[in-house]
């Protein structure tokens, strides 16, 4: 990737949010919101346009969905509840599904249970960027072209934060700081520990509640894949409930 400009350096604040329940939506306006929800989410939605989906739609409620698809026509309906794949749904919530084969040209609904709620919450802002460690660096660096203050939404779980949200948004902090002065917030500085100290043993990491749930379901290479940090330089961005590139 190229660098910087230096005259597009500027000093920005960060703000974690360890929940999307307790974003300010009232107060979003000259904000960079950056949608995480690393396990499993926002690496889906990263993936399905690396693989060439035309535009991914994320709706809060499965009802909707359903009948958004219905009306569409030719795409592809995603989702899950409980992490487990939504009866009748094409595809569920894990990154391997979302193949070239299975989305290339297409467009895809998805509802899961807390990331495409916190995704729709977050439209008042005036940047909602879609961001996982797939992208970790890449969205970084186009929140600091944008230039404005930073919101780190870690969706969290059934209202309660997620330790690998709060990763995974360390370490797009961290990104942040090797590319302009930055004032965090004391739930960023401690994302950046939380991501310095686990990032080469995530044996703690693999402790955590939701990170557990995906191993008793069979799911560990799916975390394996969405821990993996870079693996592209696309930044989807949800703008008019649509997120594309
Ligand atoms: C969610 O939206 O809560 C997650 O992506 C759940 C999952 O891992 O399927």
């Amino acid at each position: 990737m190229p660098p910087i400009p230096e005259e597009n350096i500027l000093s920005i604040n960060i703000k974690t949010y360890g929940s999307f329940v307790k974003l300010p939506i009232n107060h979003l306006a000259g904000h960079t919101v950056i949608s995480i929800d690393v396990l499993r989410s926002s690496s889906c939605i990263v993936w399905g346009l690396v693989n060439g989906a035309s535009k991914i739609i994320p709706v809060d409620d499965l009802g909707s969905a359903v009948s958004i698809a219905s009306r569409m026509g030719d795409c592809v309906l995603a989702g899950e509840r409980g992490a487990v794949l939504i009866p009748g749904f094409d595809i569920g919530n894990s990154p391997a599904e979302y193949t070239e084969a299975r989305v290339s040209g297409k467009a895809v609904v998805i509802s899961t249970t807390n990331g495409t709620g916190a995704i729709c919450k977050s439209e008042s802002a005036s940047n909602v960027l879609i961001g996982s460690m797939l992208n970790c660096t890449a969205v970084a660096k186009r929140a600091v072209e944008l230039g404005n203050d930073v919101i780190l939404m870690c969706a969290g779980t059934g209202g309660e934060f997620s330790a690998d949200d709060i990763y995974a948004a360390g370490a797009i902090a961290s990104a942040i700081q090797t590319l302009t002065d930055a004032e965090l917030c004391d739930l960023t500085r401690v994302s950046c520990l939380v991501y310095d100290r686990w990032k080469e043993d995530r044996t703690e990491l693999s402790k955590t509640k939701h990170y557990k749930r995906l191993v008793s379901l069979g799911l560990e290479s799916d975390i394996n894949f969405c821990l993996t940090r870079d693996l592209t330089d696309i930044v989807p961005e949800y703008k008019n409930g649509v997120i594309e590139l």
